[in-house]
């Protein structure tokens, strides 16, 4: 099929630039349909200097699937509950976003049983030199592993337990109510699970949230764990994304794990647009 635009990869194993294509003007479903198998195909997809609206970043984020109204309902955009604002900017004495996101490699919503399919994030400000997302690619990892342990792995599930973090954890942050921890009980995942579209095997670890391999206690689970993630979050899988204003990019959530990296944010302003796509069943 002929597609109006051309693609540039980002790394030989995962990411690629996607030239030629207005985010913010109406799409014909065959470029559509394109975008979403290159996704499936290459992990992140790069738009550079896009002249989006939140309307427009809703419209097209929600072709992907239906899209998550954040928790954090105080951080979502006015008028826009799609729109989860993500930036250290401090206005009225109140920050306009969630800031401080994750600096741990983490698949999005991992801990729930219907793992998002991935995001839409439209930078609108980021400091030159910092405040980058990092992405690996848990294709590569997975085809990297020796046959063994890879054999292993598909017959392993991992249990997700985001409580048993959160307190594990030397946080800040108020413990959770009653109610978020009857609501966010651990939740199984196979440790490899097919991609739906493409059947393409990837692993599904998490340095954060897993507790133990099923039929494995604790103890023995995480040395194993961390060997695993030291691995599948090693330099020869990732790409960095330095941001510029007007960037929008597409992450696939099943077949990668990112991160924030730190910037300077008593000094510097970050601001970013977030859609979210709901998830679906994880399978081997
Ligand atoms: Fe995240």
């Amino acid at each position: 099929m002929t597609t109006d635009f051309t693609l540039t990869d980002l790394t030989p194993f995962m990411g690629a630039e996607v030239h030629g294509v207005d985010l913010g003007a109406a799409m014909p479903d065959a470029t559509f349909g394109a975008i979403k198998r290159a996704l499936a195909e290459r992990s992140v997809l790069l738009f550079r200097n896009q002249d989006m609206t939140p309307e427009s970043q809703i419209a097209f984020s929600a072709r992907f699937g239906e899209l998550e109204k954040h928790v954090l309902q105080n951080f979502c955009l006015d008028g826009h509950p799609e729109i989860f604002v993500v930036s250290n900017i401090i206005e009225d004495g109140k920050h306009i976003g969630a800031f401080g996101g994750s600096k741990e490699f983490h698949s999005d919503l991992a801990y729930i049983p219907d793992p998002s399919k991935g995001s839409v994030f439209r930078c609108l400000e980021c400091p030159e030199g910092e405040g980058e997302t990092e992405f690996v690619s848990m294709f590569a990892a997975l085809d990297a592993l020796p046959e063994e342990k890879r054999d292993w792995l598909s017959q392993q599930s991992a249990v997700f337990d985001y409580v048993w973090d959160y307190s594990r954890r030397q946080t800040q942050r108020p413990p959770l109510s009653e109610e978020q921890i009857r609501n966010t009980p651990p939740v199984t995942h196979p440790c490899v699970r097919s991609h739906p579209e493409t059947g393409r095997k990837t692993l599904f670890v998490s340095p954060i949230w897993i507790r133990n391999f099923v039929g494995m206690s604790e103890e023995d689970s995480q040395p194993i764990l961390k060997e695993l993630t030291d691995f599948a979050t090693g330099p020869d899988f990732a790409y960095r994304h330095s941001w510029r204003a007007g960037d929008v990019l597409v992450w696939d959530n099943r077949s990668t794990l990112h991160k924030a990296c730190p910037f300077d944010e008593e000094n510097s302003r970050r601001l970013m647009h977030r859609t979210t796509i709901t998830g679906e069943q994880t399978i081997r």
